[in-house]
């Protein structure tokens, strides 16, 4: 390890200050302690692995299980992480919660409903969606981009890729305004809200189980899985209701903190977005697509991955790991780390050499990436070019973060620009 300049001091993890800026906080432990023991906000011990090499081979690591539920001695155990309440046990069969062979039958179940030509297909759907958006807020010279365009827009779309109708798509914006609210907070909250979720999908689904028609293109994401579990393929309720949950999480506040980062990080970058505005106007998608591609790598939504316990000692950038510990994979500071990336503080939405990790990597890489990519290239690409001179409408040290372990996002973003008319 290297040796520690005495003007330098250890930074201070968790704050509201690492909230707005955690990348100097992530520097540091990258150069002095690359794989740290930390006690986080909640009291429980986990080691943060902030360099990209060791951040790579961690989330690929097999001894690294994703199941809270095999370690009795572990934080999950003791109710500190995740979900709260009663609703645990039920939605603990999703992927992100599960290792071989379950993770792989299920994973191979849900990746033959949700395909990357159901994707496709959707496209029309986003941009639709992208466009009655703005539409309700061009007038008005002004919109709040969190509340009104980057929170709504993937609920729908998942809600509707899902089979979720039309008309009980605003009880899902409901509750997952709460339990975004709720995320860092009081737990009872996102307890109802979960469990308000859970009875309806067990409804939906089974719905959607007696009216299942013939075999057809335009099939929901929902009617799939029942179609693929009924073809031999064994997935019980609970795990459908826990598969069509984590869709809907997994898809939402991330996709949310996407378009809410990303436009933030164009709107405090002119000569960047001033480059892919010009690409634009000329017709040139190619710069949208690798720009975002560059967003998720420079402040990606996803700051940690998800929460891994060792199942054996192991042993990460040098340091020992017992059995049972949490490890948690900072995405961010990999993505931000100098040996993998050059000049990695810089936005440069030209950067060709990008193998970030802001989707994950391993069995776990995120299912949703194309949703995903399709979401943010429409979302932006759309406002950038229906709002050319769009810009912050106040300072940036105004702005708030949310203080959640896993998620980094902005809790407002208000934006202005010169109506029509
Ligand atoms: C997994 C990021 C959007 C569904 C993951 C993981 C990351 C990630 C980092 C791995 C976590 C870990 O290994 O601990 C993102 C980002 C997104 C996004 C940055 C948007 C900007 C979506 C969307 C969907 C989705 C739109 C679906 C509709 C999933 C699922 C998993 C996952 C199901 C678990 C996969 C598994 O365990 O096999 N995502 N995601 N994600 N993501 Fe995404």
């Amino acid at each position: 390890m290297p040796e520690q300049p005495r003007d330098v001091p250890e930074p201070t993890l968790f704050t509201w200050e690492f909230a707005a800026d955690p990348y100097p906080a992530y520097a540091w432990l990258r150069e002095h302690a690359p794989v740290r023991r930390t006690t986080l906000p909640s009291g429980v011990e986990a080691w943060l692995v902030t360099r990209y090499a060791d951040a790579r081979q961690a989330l690929a690591d097999p001894r690294l299980s994703k199941n809270p539920q095999t370690h009795s001695e572990s934080a999950h155990a003791r109710g500190k992480v995740g979900i709260p309440g009663e609703q645990r046990a039920d939605l603990m069969t999703h992927l992100l919660n599960i290792d071989p062979p379950d993770h792989t039958r299920l994973r191979r179940l849900v990746s033959k409903a949700f395909t990357p030509r159901r994707v496709a297909a959707f496209a029309p759907r986003v941009r639709e969606l992208t466009d009655q958006l703005i539409d309700a807020f061009e007038e008005r010279g002004e919109a709040d981009l969190i509340h009104e365009f980057a929170f709504p827009l993937p609920i729908y779309a998942i809600c509707d890729l899902l089979g979720v109708p039309r008309e009980d798509q605003d009880d899902f914006r409901d509750w997952a305004g709460s339990m975004i609210r709720h995320g860092g907070g009081p737990r009872g909250g996102v307890a109802r809200a979960v469990k308000r979720i859970r009875a309806y999908l067990a409804e939906l689904i089974h719905r959607k189980r007696e009216t299942l028609g013939a075999e057809g293109a335009d099939e929901d994401l929902i009617s799939g899985l029942i179609r693929a579990s009924d073809h031999g393929e064994h997935l019980t309720e609970n795990e459908a209701a826990a598969m069509a949950f984590i869709l809907l999480f997994a898809g939402f506040e991330t996709t949310v903190n996407l378009i809410g980062n990303g436009m933030y990080a164009l709107l405090r970058h002119p000569v960047q977005r001033a480059r892919l505005q010009r690409a634009l106007e000329e017709g040139d998608e190619r710069l949208l697509a690798a720009g975002v591609e560059e967003l998720l790598r420079y402040d990606g939504p996803v700051e940690i991955a998800t929460w891994r316990f060792a199942t054996e000692p192991l042993t990460i950038g040098g340091e020992r790991i017992a059995e049972g510990e949490p490890v948690l994979v900072v995405l961010a500071a990999a993505d931000r780390d100098p040996e993998r990336f050059r000049d990695p503080d810089v936005l440069d939405l030209t950067r060709t050499d990008n193998q970030h990790l802001g989707y994950g990597h391993g069995i776990h890489y995120c299912l949703g990436a194309p949703l995903a990519r399709l979401e943010a290239q429409t979302a932006i690409g759309t406002l950038l070019r229906r709002l050319p001179d769009i810009r912050l409408a106040v300072d940036s040290d105004d702005l708030r973060w949310r203080g959640g372990l896993i998620m980094r996002g902005l809790r407002t973003l208000p934006v202005t620009w010169s109506s029509p008319g």
